[in-house]
C-alpha cells in the first residue's frame, strides 16, 4: 500500500479534541469517497435515537454536502448562513425524519474547500455551542485527507472509518488512518465495513489492515495504532431504493439486512462509547 502524503505543517500538532464538554463527538469519515458515510451517519443517528440517545448529525462535508438529499430536507438556513452571520445557530438546527437533529451545510459551499482560521473558529464554535445539548454528535465528513476533512475529524474524540471491501477503498482507508495516527496522534480508530459481500468479511479485512499498520505505522506511544472493528453492513439493494426515495433505510425497510446491521452497530456504539448517567 502506498505511503500517505506528508502532513501539512498547520495540522501536525493538532491533537484530537477531547476537551469539548457534553456530547460524545464521533467523526464518520473515509479514505475514498462514495463508500456510504452519509448513509451510515443518517441511519446510525436514527438507530441511536430509537435507543433513547439525543443525537445531532452535523454535515461536516462543507464543499460537497449531501445529507440534505439523503434526508429529503430543504433547509432555509444552513451552516453557510451561520458562518456568514446571516442567521443564528438555533435557526440552523432542524428536525430530521428519524427524530434526531441535523445541521446542514447546503451544497456548493465551495468557498469552504480551503481551511481558513475563520472557518476553523466558526466550526469549533458551532460544536462547542451544541455539544452540551446532545449525548452524541455525528460528524458526516468529506472523504480523504484534505485540511478541511482532517480539521473536522480533529474535533471528534472518536473516529469511525467507513470502508468497502474494494482494494481502492482499503488503500485509501490505510492512507487516511496513517495520517490520523501521525498528525492527530490517534492511538485507535474504529472501523465499519460497508457493502460487505459475506458475514465475517469485515473482521478479516480489518485484521489485514491492522497487520499492515503494525508493519508501517507506529504511534507516539511506540505501539501500533489499534483498529477496532465495530461491525459490517451488507451490500443490500434496499439501501439504493431508500436513497432513491430519499428515505431513511431504518424507516423505509427496517427489517432488511443492512438496517439490522446498522441497529447492531448502534448497540455496539452505545455500549462502548455512550454510557450515559441518568
Ligand atoms: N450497504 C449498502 N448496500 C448497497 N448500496 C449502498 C450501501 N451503502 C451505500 N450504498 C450506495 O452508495 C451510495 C453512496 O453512499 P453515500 O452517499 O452515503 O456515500 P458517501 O461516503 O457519503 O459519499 P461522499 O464521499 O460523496 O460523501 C448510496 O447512495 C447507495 O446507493
Ligand atoms: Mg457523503
Amino acid at each position: 500500500m502506498s505511503d500517505a502524503p506528508s502532513p501539512s505543517p498547520s495540522l501536525t500538532t493538532a491533537p484530537p479534541a477531547t476537551n469539548l464538554q457534553g456530547a460524545r463527538i464521533i467523526a464518520i469519515t473515509s479514505g475514498k469517497g462514495g463508500v456510504g458515510k452519509t448513509f451510515v451517519s443518517a441511519n446510525l443517528a436514527a438507530a441511536l435515537t430509537r435507543r433513547g440517545q439525543r443525537v445531532l448529525v452535523l454535515d461536516a462535508d462543507l464543499g460537497l454536502a449531501n445529507l440534505d438529499v439523503v434526508l429529503n430536507l430543504h433547509p432555509k438556513i444552513t451552516l453557510h448562513d451561520v458562518f456568514t452571520g446571516k442567521a443564528g445557530l438555533e435557526q440552523a438546527v432542524i428536525a430530521a425524519p428519524g427524530g434526531f437533529s441535523v445541521v446542514l451545510a447546503g451544497s456548493g459551499m465551495v468557498e469552504y474547500s480551503r481551511l481558513t482560521p475563520e472557518v476553523r473558529n466558526q466550526f469549533l464554535n458551532v460544536i462547542q455551542t451544541l455539544a452540551p445539548r446532545y449525548d452524541v454528535i455525528l460528524l458526516d465528513t468529506g472523504a480523504g485527507i484534505s485540511d478541511v476533512v482532517l480539521f473536522s475529524v480533529s474535533l471528534a474524540s472518536e473516529v469511525l472509518i467507513v470502508a468497502t471491501p474494494e482494494p481502492t477503498s482499503l488503500t485509501d482507508a490505510y492512507a487516511a488512518i496513517k495520517v490520523l495516527a501521525m498528525q492527530q496522534k490517534r492511538q485507535h480508530v474504529r472501523m465499519v465495513v460497508n457493502q460487505a459481500a459475506r458475514p465475517g468479511d469485515g473482521r478479516a479485512i480489518t485484521s489485514q489492515l491492522q497487520q499492515v499498520l503494525e508493519r508501517f505505522v507506529t504511534t507516539d506511544s511506540g505501539r501500533p495504532l489499534r483498529l477496532i472493528h465495530m461491525g459490517d453492513i451488507p451490500a443490500d439493494l434496499a439501501v439504493r431504493d431508500a436513497v432513491m426515495r430519499r428515505q431513511l433505510l431504518l424507516l423505509n425497510t427496517p427489517g432488511c439486512p443492512a438496517a439490522l446491521a446498522i441497529s447492531q452497530l448502534a448497540g455496539k456504539i452505545e455500549e462502548t462509547l455512550l454510557t450515559r448517567a441518568g
